[in-house]
C-alpha cells in the first residue's frame, strides 16, 4: 500500500541488512509515520506486547521473523534446539488470543527441527518465515477477490448507490502486511468503481478504528465515516448499513470467531436488523484444533489503564488523559467471541463458506488430518 505516494508494506527484512526487521509503528499512527528497527527476538517481543505491531496476520509474521532472529542469537554455547524452542516459547506469549502468532512461530520451529549446524538453522528459518509472509499477502489478495462478488452483489441491487459497510477494529493493510483482510474487497471494489462507504467503528478503548482503519481509508481516498462504537445498532435500525465486515483473530474449527472486543454486539445488532455479517479472515487465523471458540479461545486481558485513559494527539504530541475518577476500578478484555450461527459467511483466500465445521471442512478438507 502506498503511503504519500511511496508503496509499503507494515513488516519486512531489510535487504541491506537482514539480520534488522523494519516494522512501521502503529503506535505512533496516525499522528506520525515511524519505522521501528527489531534486531532481537527481544524487541520482536516487546513490539507484539506493547502493540508497535498489532493485528493477527502481521504478529504472525513478525514471530516468524523473530524465529529467524534467535537463530542469529545463538551462541557456540548454547544448544540449537533448546535455544529453538525456548525463543518459540517466549514470542508466543507475547498475546495469547491470536493463532497466528502460535501458528507462524510453531511452523518455523517444526521446520527447523531437522537442522544440524547454525548455519543450516539460519537459512532454514529465513527461508520458512519469508514463504509465510509472502503466503499471507497472497491470501490477502485472494480475499479480495473472493469478497468483491459479496459487495458488487449489494450494489446492484441498490442501483450503484454506495455499499454501506461497518467494520470494526483494524483489519487493514497495517494489521495484514498488505491489503488486509476486511480492506482488501473494500479496495479492489473501489478500484473497480463501485461506490461504497465505510462506516468506521472507533474501537475503544485503543482506538484501532479511528487510529488506523481511518488512517489507511484516507491514504486510499476511500469515502468513510468514524463513528463510536455505540452507534452501528443505530445506524443498522435505519438502513444505513448494508453489511458488516469484520476480521477475525482466531476462528475455531465450528465457526465461532474471536475479534476485537465489541465485535459480538455488532453481530446481535445485525441479525436483529437482517443484515449479512461477514468475516474475512485467512486460514491461518483458524485454529484447527478448536471446536468451541466461546469456551476455548483465550481472550487476552490488557492493562487497565487503556479503559481509565484515552491516548490522542495535542500540541504535537501523544498523549494520555484520564476518563474517570482515580478511584474507580476498570476491567479490560481485548477480544470477544462471536458464535457461529451469528455469522453470514466466512471469505477466506480459498472462497467463502458458511461459519460451520462441514462448511470450514469443504474448504479446507487438507487442514483435518
Ligand atoms: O488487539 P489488536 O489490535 O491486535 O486486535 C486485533 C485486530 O486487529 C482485530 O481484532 C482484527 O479485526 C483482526 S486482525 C486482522
Amino acid at each position: 500500500m502506498k503511503i504519500d505516494g511511496k508503496e509499503y508494506k507494515s513488516i519486512w527484512l531489510e535487504e541491506s541488512d537482514p539480520v534488522v526487521l523494519k516494522v512501521i509503528d502503529q503506535e505512533r499512527l496516525p499522528f506520525f509515520f515511524e519505522i521501528k528497527e527489531l534486531r532481537t527476538v527481544e524487541d520482536v517481543f516487546s513490539s507484539i506486547k506493547d502493540m508497535t505491531i498489532r493485528g493477527a496476520p502481521v504478529i504472525g509474521v513478525a514471530g516468524a521473523f523473530g524465529m529467524y532472529l534467535a537463530t542469529v542469537e545463538i551462541t557456540e554455547y548454547s544448544n540449537i534446539h533448546d535455544h529453538l524452542r525456548n525463543a518459540a516459547r517466549y514470542l508466543i506469549s507475547s498475546r495469547p488470543t491470536a493463532v497466528n502468532l502460535s501458528w507462524a512461530v510453531n511452523t518455523v520451529l517444526d521446520e527447523l527441527s531437522v537442522a544440524s549446524t547454525v548455519e543450516e538453522a539460519r537459512s532454514m528459518a529465513l527461508s520458512a518465515a519469508k514463504k509465510i509472509y509472502e503466503s499471507e499477502i497472497r491470501s490477502c489478495r485472494d480475499i479480495g477477490r473472493n469478497g468483491l462478488p459479496v459487495i458488487k452483489e449489494i450494489s446492484k441491487r441498490k442501483k450503484g448507490k454506495p455499499v454501506n459497510i461497518l467494520t470494526h477494529c483494524n483489519a487493514g493493510w497495517l494489521a495484514c502486511i498488505d491489503y488486509g483482510t476486511v480492506t482488501s474487497p473494500i479496495y479492489l471494489a473501489h478500484k473497480q468503481k463501485i461506490p461504497v462507504h465505510v462506516w468506521v467503528d472507533e474501537t475503544r478503548p485503543r482506538n484501532q478504528g479511528a487510529r488506523l482503519t481511518a488512517f489507511e481509508l484516507v491514504n486510499e481516498n476511500i469515502p468513510h465515516t468514524l463513528i463510536s462504537d455505540n452507534t452501528g445498532g443505530h445506524l443498522m435500525q435505519h438502513g444505513m448499513v448494508d453489511m458488516v465486515l469484520t476480521g477475525s483473530d482466531r476462528t475455531s474449527k465450528n465457526g465461532d470467531v474471536a475479534n476485537k472486543i465489541g465485535t459480538y454486539l455488532k453481530a446481535l445488532a445485525a441479525k436483529d436488523n437482517n443484515i449479512p455479517f461477514y468475516v474475512a479472515l485467512p486460514s491461518s487465523s483458524i485454529d484447527f484444533s478448536i471446536s468451541n471458540g466461546i469456551e476455548e479461545i483465550p481472550v487476552e486481558e490488557r492493562d487497565a489503564e487503556e479503559v481509565t485513559n484515552i491516548t490522542g494527539y495535542s500540541d504535537g504530541k501523544i498523549a494520555s488523559v484520564r476518563i474517570c475518577p482515580e478511584k474507580t476500578r476498570a476491567v479490560n478484555y481485548g477480544f470477544d467471541v462471536t458464535p457461529a450461527r451469528l455469522i453470514t459467511g466466512l471469505i477466506t483466500e480459498r472462497g467463502i463458506c458458511g461459519a460451520s465445521e462441514k462448511e470450514i471442512k469443504k474448504l479446507f478438507s487438507d487442514k483435518y488430518n
